[in-house]
């Protein structure tokens, strides 16, 4: 998924060739989504690894909320995975709500956390409760609109700035698109190309929609060798 997040030996299985090839099939199959449960149901049979499990919160989400306090506000944390980020910010005092569409995810972040204060949810991005819409005053957004295909990336990026509360704040954290890869191709959008399908700045952009307007946009450098450099971006309603 990011290889600047998995550390693999030569001889132990590449737990992004197994998300990929997951991802690959769900693909073919025009579903750009079931292979996150495949992927958690296998991890949670100890036959898979998540390859984003690393067992901490982002660095760049870390830096991003440095002197930020949670009290009195509330968070929602969009395909929340495993739960490290929705840790992290509910630790900051946020009433945290985090969601996955995939059941396996939820349960394992659930009996892994099991004193959390956050509330864990199965829902879909696509279609969430309606009480959620413009509903939390810090929306976290990482890394889940670029394991979706372009083909929903609109859609998907319109659904994550809808759940941001009247002044409230979306944060967005995602790989960037390598410099020169040409801005609206849809070549990227096989499975060959990914998961993931890093964002462009015109994408990463694209969250100032639905009356979000930008804070900022910045680009870091990649968390390990051979990683992503990464976007960190800020929007508010
Ligand atoms: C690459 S993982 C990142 C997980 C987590 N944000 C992290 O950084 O550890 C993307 C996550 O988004 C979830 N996801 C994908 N599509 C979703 C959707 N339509 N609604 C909710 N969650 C979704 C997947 O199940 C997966 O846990």
């Amino acid at each position: 998924m990011d290889s600047a997040t998995s550390a693999t030996s030569a001889t132990t299985p590449d737990p992004d060739e197994r998300a990929r090839a997951l991802a690959a099939v769900s693909l073919e199959q025009g579903d750009p989504t079931g292979w996150f449960e495949r992927l958690y149901a296998e991890a949670s049979e100890g036959s898979a690894v998540v390859p984003w499990d690393v067992g901490h919160p982002q660095a760049v989400l870390v830096d991003w909320a440095r002197e930020r306090r949670g009290e009195g506000r509330s968070a929602l944390v969009v395909g929340c995975g495993l739960g490290r980020d929705a840790e992290f910010f509910s630790g900051l005092g946020y009433t945290t709500t985090a969601f996955d569409i995939s059941e396996s995810a939820v349960r394992t972040t659930r009996a892994r956390f099991p004193d959390s204060r956050v509330e864990y949810v199965i829902a879909d991005l696509f279609d969430v409760p309606a009480a959620w819409r413009r509903g939390f005053d810090l929306v976290v957004e990482s890394l889940t609109v670029q394991s979706m295909p372009r083909s929903v990336r609109e859609r998907a990026t319109a659904a994550v700035a809808e759940l941001v509360a009247p002044g409230g704040t979306l944060v967005v954290s995602a790989a960037c698109r390598p410099d020169g890869a040409a801005d609206d191709a849809d070549d990227a959008d096989d499975a060959e190309a990914g998961p993931p399908w890093p964002l462009t700045e015109k994408e990463i952009a694209a969250f100032a929609t639905g009356g979000l307007t930008t804070v900022s946009i910045e680009r870091k450098p990649p968390a390990g060798p051979g990683g992503f450099d990464r976007w960190i971006a800020e929007f508010r309603r």
